[in-house]
């Protein structure tokens, strides 16, 4: 069952979709810090690094950045609004004659030789989407990239904490007042989220046990046109680093993007984003903090995993 073609056709499809997501970095401050950290990933190592396969681009927050900074890259996505967008802004920009845009899924990447790529991407957890194909997906990048590769998948331990928080995103709003449908449904929402939330024990070990967001009840009710989303897959740090041994990659480093922020209410992460100097030593100190292996794990929703290709 290929579920990433069906969560396109009724989330990333959404007309709106670009738009909202080329705005996430003014909206949330999760983003903020998950995107600071991978571009800081990105632009460490980026020596001989001059072709890029971009997997699921979206409107384009690190297939821009590197084109900027001179790379050919192949910008891929499985939502046409997405790539419109990404488009719009690389015009904006001025670097569309390095970017070529494809509109595809992961789960079919055979078109592409061995070895590509000289750089292979792929954040914010669309390999995660294409389960159950999640593995033969990482496959697939690893064997087009000739370099390097980086990828971020979402995160089994960081994403169990949210089975006890129906609130979760609330602490990241950046401004409550925002122009944005998401964030004036939670703040609308709190309460009665809140009220209405029960721990679901056999709900958490599920997902501890077997990783995957979503089920049977998710999917019939996609099926019924109720729920936006049916199912992702959650890895666990060895489980993804193991994964992609078994392709040959090596030199592998986890790091686990909002670790540090997570653990902090909103009133103290609004004051940190609304002062330039504590915002920049803030986000330098998560860097350095959600970089170190042993918290990987709690990344807040993603799992970072860059390595070599030798
Ligand atoms: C959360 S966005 C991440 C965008 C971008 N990588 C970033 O980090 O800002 C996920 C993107 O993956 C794309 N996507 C989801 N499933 C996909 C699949 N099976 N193949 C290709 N793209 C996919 C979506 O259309 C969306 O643009």
């Amino acid at each position: 069952m290929d579920y990433s073609k069906k969560i396109a056709e009724r989330q990333w499809n959404l007309p709106d979709k670009g738009e909202l997501e080329s705005r996430r970095e003014e909206t949330y401050i999760d983003d903020i810090i998950q995107k600071d950290h991978i571009q800081r990933k990105l632009l460490e190592r980026l020596d001989g690094i001059r072709t890029v396969f971009d997997g699921g681009a979206g409107s384009g927050r690190f297939s821009i950045l590197l084109a900027k900074l001179g790379c050919r890259v192949t910008h891929f996505d499985i939502s046409q609004p997405m790539i419109d967008k990404a488009k719009e802004l690389a015009a904006a920009e001025g670097v569309l004659d390095r970017m070529t845009f494809v509109k595809g899924a992961l789960e079919e990447l055979g078109d592409y030789a061995d070895r590509s790529f000289d750089l292979v991407m792929s954040f914010d957890a669309p390999v995660s989407y294409t389960y159950p194909h999640q593995n033969r997906v990482i496959g697939e990048l690893a064997r087009i990239a000739r370099k390097r590769i980086m990828i971020s998948v979402s995160s089994r331990l960081g994403s169990l904490p949210y089975l006890c928080n129906p609130v979760q995103k609330n602490q990241f709003i950046l401004n409550e007042s925002a122009d944005d449908p998401f964030v004036q449904w939670c703040v609308a929402n709190r309460e009665n989220a809140i009220q209405a939330f029960r721990f679901d024990l056999r709900r958490a070990e599920q997902v501890l046990a077997d990783g995957l967001l979503g089920g049977q009840r998710e999917i019939e009710e996609y099926e019924a046109g109720k729920a936006p989303w049916c199912i992702t897959y959650t890895f666990l740090p060895d489980e993804l680093a193991r994964v992609l041994q078994g392709f040959g990659v090596q030199n592998i480093a986890l790091s686990g993007p909002g670790a540090y922020g997570r653990t902090l209410p909103r009133e103290i992460l609004v004051k940190l984003m609304s002062d330039a100097d504590q915002r920049r030593d803030f986000l330098d100190f998560c860097y350095r903090f959600d970089s170190n292996p042993y918290v990987c794990g709690l990344g807040k929703d993603n799992l970072l995993a860059t390595g070599d290709i030798i």
